[in-house]
């Protein structure tokens, strides 16, 4: 799902020791980096993974304009997100003028598709790192920390999935983590740059996904989210060990300590039976799908190159309502598509009530260089997109609330994930997830330590965007 805006995680959300080596070489030169992340779940992922990298190797975290190395991990889905980086680059530059030494990273989708290109135009930047550059990312920085004159390029794809080392430090990891279990796209949809930035789909090999969801359960993990652009292909490339994608799900369900499974996500066209089966049958396999379904009109699916149909789509929803009565479905649609009538566009508003959405993540579309829907004709005023967005919007907010009143009465259980804000003398507010994705806001006693605990409440209020609720239980 796209995540457009920059996620702040200069210090990874599980806090690591650095390893005994780092501790005890002291540092040559300045090693503190900040690192700045756009784009979807596995940009987050890739981030906290290479912040972790980079503490084992005796990097430290630092504030924005005050690390030596400031490293952008980029998004280039649309094209607000890639002029985001340029801008932003604009601002290290300025924030970090004073510091002669101060250099710049760029790894992820824009970097790929943009690649050396960004030497020239910002001289701060010394590193350049594409999707499949990035296990080899901390070694280069390294050298760079070293090297005040050295320029790096990392943007070959590689043949199979870069394995990169599962660097978890020393200490707990926090009770909602995320896997890759695969890189990359070939689905090709006309509008989208993804199979070009994040290259040919490449599957994990079974067991090593395995072995890193045990590592992560034995160091407290209690929810796990699997990533990929297309998951229900997994396993069906060049690359993958032929497990398909339900085979993984009952396998990665059954490992001990695995209270709660999510995945991300999911095209409809390749969605197996086995897989929507699996909401009935695994009980810790949460009742929330992703399932975007892009527009709502047959003409505009086909020109978009999805591969089903609203018919097969409405099929898939209604197995999946049979299987699991009460799942919570969200997506995502692309508003303004080259050559969208008001007709098609009432069908995807259509669509949208006929599915009731819990949440649905809407853009206009954008030109993305090199794919095919930048060359069709009858592209829409920007006028026009924005428009049908609004109303677009406004009817999914209703359809939100909807679903979040359905909500009130219900007993839930939230997996606590950190504190929203501290209440004064009534208490500290908690915020975590239930099983449906709901944000859920509870308070609690002050100075509870609840944090990656699961907490039985009723919820007693929707609010627009999210519920609050009241402890019904004790936290286990
Ligand atoms: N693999 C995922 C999505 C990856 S991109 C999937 O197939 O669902 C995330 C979302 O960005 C897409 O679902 C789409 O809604 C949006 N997107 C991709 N390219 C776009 C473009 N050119 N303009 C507007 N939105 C786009
Ligand atoms: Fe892009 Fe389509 Fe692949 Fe999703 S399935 S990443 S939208 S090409
Ligand atoms: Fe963006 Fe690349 Fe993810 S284009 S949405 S960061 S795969």
């Amino acid at each position: 799902m796209p995540r457009p805006d920059r996620h702040r995680s200069t210090v990874p959300r599980n806090t690591l020791r650095a390893s005994a080596q780092a501790d005890t070489i002291p540092p040559m030169h300045d090693r503190t980096f900040h690192i700045e992340t756009f784009g979807c779940q596995m940009n987050v992922n890739d981030s906290d993974w290479l912040a972790r990298a980079l503490m084992e190797r005796g990097f430290s975290p630092a504030p924005f304009g005050e690390a030596r190395l400031t490293i952008v991990n980029t998004c280039s889905v649309r094209d607000k997100p890639e002029q985001k980086v340029y801008s932003l680059l604009g601002r290290i530059r300025q924030a970090t003028g004073k510091k002669p030494d101060a250099f710049v990273a760029v790894g992820g989708c824009v970097a790929q598709q943009i690649g050396s290109g960004f030497f020239s135009r910002f001289p701060q930047v010394r590193l350049v790192f594409g999707t499949d550059g990035l296990a080899m990312a901390p070694q280069a920085l390294d050298r760079l920390v070293e090297e005040p004159d050295l320029k790096l390029s990392l943007l070959d794809f590689s043949e199979d999935y870069p394995e990169r080392d599962a660097v978890l430090g020393q200490g707990a990891v926090p009770a909602s983590v995320f896997v890759n279990i695969m890189q990359g796209c070939d689905n090709f949809c006309a509008y989208c740059i993804v199979p070009y930035t994040r290259g040919r789909q490449k599957s994990r090999a079974t067991g090593t996904i395995l072995d890193e969801c045990r590592a992560l359960l034995d160091r407290g993990a209690r929810e796990i989210t699997l990533l990929g652009q297309n998951v229900n292909s997994f396993g069906q490339d060049s690359h993958g060990d032929g497990t398909t994608f339900a085979q993984l799900l009952h396998k990665v369900a059954a490992l001990p300590g695995l209270e709660r499974l999510r995945f991300v996500t999911p095209h409809p066209k390749d969605i197996a039976p086995e897989v929507v089966e699996a909401f009935g049958t695994l009980p810790n396999l949460c009742p929330r799908l992703h399932l975007p379904l892009q527009a709502g009109s047959d003409r505009i699916l086909k020109l978009m190159g999805r591969r089903y149909d609203m018919a097969r789509y409405l099929r898939i929803v209604d197995d999946l309502r049979a299987a699991r009565p009460d799942i919570v479905l969200s997506s995502d649609i692309i508003v303004g598509f080259p050559g969208e009538t008001e007709e098609d566009f009432m069908e995807t508003m259509d669509a949208l009530e006929t599915v009731g959405y819990a949440a649905s993540y809407s853009f206009c579309y954008s030109d993305r260089p090199g794919t095919r829907a930048e060359m069709l004709p009858d592209k829409l005023s920007r006028e026009v997109k924005l428009e049908r967005l609004e109303r677009l919007q406004t009817l999914q907010n209703r359809l939100t609330e909807r679903c979040l009143q359905d909500m009130v009465g219900r007993k839930v259980e939230v997996l606590l994930e950190g504190m929203s804000r501290k209440t004064g003398d009534e208490g500290d507010s908690w915020q975590g997830r239930d099983p449906y994705g709901n944000l859920v806001n509870v308070a609690l006693p002050q100075g509870s330590d609840v944090r990656g605990r699961f907490l039985p409440v009723v919820v007693a209020q929707a609010k627009k965007h999210s519920l609050l609720a009241e402890q019904a239980g004790a936290p286990w």
